[in-house]
């Protein structure tokens, strides 16, 4: 290839006039020997007016572009399949998570092979086979390339956590509403984390050097186990506590009032709201999750003073927050709730 010599006393002068001119080759590296360095060349330079710069025919290192799904897979799909490879997937730790269109069921494989080649951190690509659901709110997951593993430790907001995509709900998507929660504490708060999972909420929380105390509830064993061995993971021993079973059967038995009850449990979260009421102390603030068509926002915002009333609290809802989507019009909302008395 083409190539200018010059010594190094100059180098940046002649490379500005390169670049400027569009003689520099931006595909090969210059490459430096002794007092001179090699400049690669588009073509051959006029009216050069630099000392001691000469023409040479050489070899310089190309530069690696960096990869990308639509390079890579260019000539495996048509044009119309590439538009509907969907730009933004899911990544829990080191597995990734594939929704894909039905249109390209038959290319799954192979766009999860590019996926693996141009993320380097992602070791393991599944597709889910159905979404969550039950008392656990469990989904199930098919691998379709990489290792062979459903389990990853996933990081967030300072905090890991290790998860197994089929035995605990878990969603990387909340990390912002975690984080929302997490930067409204500004006193010290003992938290009851009601439906805890494998325990974001919790370590996220915990993080937080204004909290005193988090208790957890969750009625899934597995994800329980789980949240046991992330509490060690995040050294929280001292501060986060979780019980197995079910909030309305373990509550009862936690001889204790909290400051802040959060309930992550959006598709029935409000028949237990009364349950966490009986929990609040006077000024605590209760995060009440709803999956809701925009239209009903009005009938819950109802439905939640009618409860507070029954079970004789005063409260003022401080405000909705839209904290992700369900389904086309159905979104996830976050209550903040504060119990006056
Ligand atoms: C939507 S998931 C949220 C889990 C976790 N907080 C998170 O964000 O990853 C709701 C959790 O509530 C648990 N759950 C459902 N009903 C429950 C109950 N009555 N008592 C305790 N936990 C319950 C489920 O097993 C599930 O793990």
């Amino acid at each position: 290839m083409l190539t200018i010599k010059t010594p190094l006393s100059q180098a940046q002068r002649l490379k500005q006039f390169l670049i400027k001119n569009d003689f520099f080759n931006r595909d090969y590296q210059p490459k430096k020997e002794n007092d001179f360095i090699y400049f690669p060349l588009n073509k051959k330079p006029t009216k050069l007016k630099f000392k001691n710069t000469t023409i040479h025919h050489r070899v310089l290192p190309k530069i690696e572009k960096p990869l990308t799904l639509q390079k890579l897979l260019k000539n495996k799909l048509t044009k119309k399949q590439l538009d509907l490879v969907p730009s933004a997937q899911e990544q829990i730790g080191s597995i990734m998570i594939l929704e894909m269109p039905k249109e390209l069921i038959k290319k799954e494989k192979l766009i999860a092979q590019a996926l693996l080649q141009v993320n380097r951190n992602i070791t393991t690509v599944v597709k889910k086979s159905h979404p969550h659901k039950n008392v656990f709110r469990l989904r199930k997951v098919k691998i379709i390339a990489g290792k062979r593993t459903k389990e990853t430790i996933h990081k967030e907001n300072n905090i890991r956590l290790k998860i197994n995509l089929e035995k605990t709900y878990f969603s990387a998507r909340l990390a912002n509403e975690r984080l929302r929660i997490k930067k409204q504490i500004k006193k010290p708060e003992e938290i009851l984390v009601m439906f805890s999972g494998a325990g974001p909420y919790s370590m996220v929380l915990a993080k937080n050097p204004f909290v005193k105390s988090i208790h957890g509830v969750e009625i899934n064993p597995l994800a329980h186990r789980l949240a046991l061995e992330n509490i060690k993971l995040n050294k929280l021993e001292h501060k986060v506590f979780v019980f197995q079973g079910d909030v309305r059967t373990v509550l009862p038995k936690i001889k204790k009032k909290f400051d802040r009850i959060l309930m992550p449990l959006p598709k029935t979260g409000e028949q237990f709201l009364g349950v966490a009421l009986i929990k609040a102390k006077p000024g605590a603030i209760v995060h009440l999750y709803a999956f809701l068509d925009e239209d009903k926002i009005a009938q819950e915002t109802k439905k939640i003073k009618d409860i507070c009333k029954q079970y004789k609290r005063q409260i003022r809802i401080l405000r909705k927050v839209q904290c992700g989507q369900f389904a086309p019009n159905v979104a996830r909302y976050c209550f903040d709730i504060k119990v006056i008395k």
